[in-house]
């Protein structure tokens, strides 16, 4: 049986201040809920006061990215190991908004699960297309494509590490994320069953643990739907995650949701 991993994408907001609130609400909010795993991943500058805050609690923190390099001069990147100094649990890694932005290639995000790997850190790696090619009919071909680079790319050391250290995939459709729609059930579910299949080919028994979690405008109203699907392990949340109250129902409704675990 999985259990449900529902992790916070704060993205580039917060500040000290607010975080102590928004971070002491959720201390209290979430303490009660039990069944699943629960993580916020917050911009470097307040992983430090997120350890502090979090420590001893039931909710994991974690950074929104790391460098695809060990360590060098590469003025303004943050290192795995250097998040590791903070405690995080986990990294997210080739999020859609960094291979738009700073155009991160499946070849770059590929190193920086890697990176995270070795340095102790469990990845959550983001796949998903965005609506041109989804309307172009090449959705599962993109996924495919973006989880290649780490399924073919990776040596078997590395791969080992991420069965070890139970790596996650988050399938997130670009046009779902931060937008007024998001994928239904049956859609996020057909692309969740594909990523399993394809981790299936390299490790059958990984396949069978791996959590592939959903993103992409996650709120209490559409998660009951989407955490119900037998492939769906949980969810990566953006501006839901701000809301304490709206994380907690998230939480709550994917640690009572019972759906039957599929079994590739
Ligand atoms: P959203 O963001 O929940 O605001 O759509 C999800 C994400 O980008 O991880």
């Amino acid at each position: 049986m999985r259990r449900k991993l529902i992790v916070g994408n704060w993205k580039m907001y917060g500040g000290l201040e607010q975080n102590q609130i928004l971070i002491t609400k959720l201390i209290e909010n979430l303490r009660d809920i039990k069944g699943g795993d629960f993580a916020i991943c917050v911009p470097y500058p307040y992983l430090f006061q997120a350890q502090k805050l979090l420590s001893g609690t039931n909710i994991l923190w974690g950074a929104q990215n790391v460098s695809p390099f060990e360590e060098g001069a590469f003025t303004a990147s943050i290192s795995a190991s250097m998040i590791a100094d903070f405690d995080c649990s986990f990294a997210i890694i080739g999020h859609s908004e960094r291979r738009a932005v700073t155009h991160d290639s499946n070849q770059s995000a590929a190193k920086r699960f890697a990176q995270t790997l070795h340095a102790g850190i469990t990845p959550i790696f983001c796949v998903g297309e965005t609506m041109a090619e989804r309307m172009a009919g090449i959705a599962h071909r993109i996924v495919t494509n973006q989880m290649r680079a780490i399924l073919d790319g990776l040596d078997a050391k590395t791969f080992e590490l991420a069965e070890k250290l139970n790596a996650v995939i988050a399938y997130e459709p670009v046009w779902a994320i931060g937008a007024s729609q998001t994928a239904s059930p049956p859609e996020a579910q057909s692309m969740h069953v594909l990523i399993r299949q394809l981790i299936a080919k390299r490790d059958p028994e990984f396949a069978k643990k791996v959590r592939i979690i959903y993103g992409g405008s996650v709120t209490p109203a559409n998660a009951g739907a989407i955490f119900s699907m037998p492939d769906i392990d949980g969810g990566l949340i953006g501006r839901s995650s701000l809301n304490p109250e709206d994380f907690k129902r998230i939480c709550e409704i994917a640690c009572s949701s019972e759906s039957e675990n599929s079994t590739i």
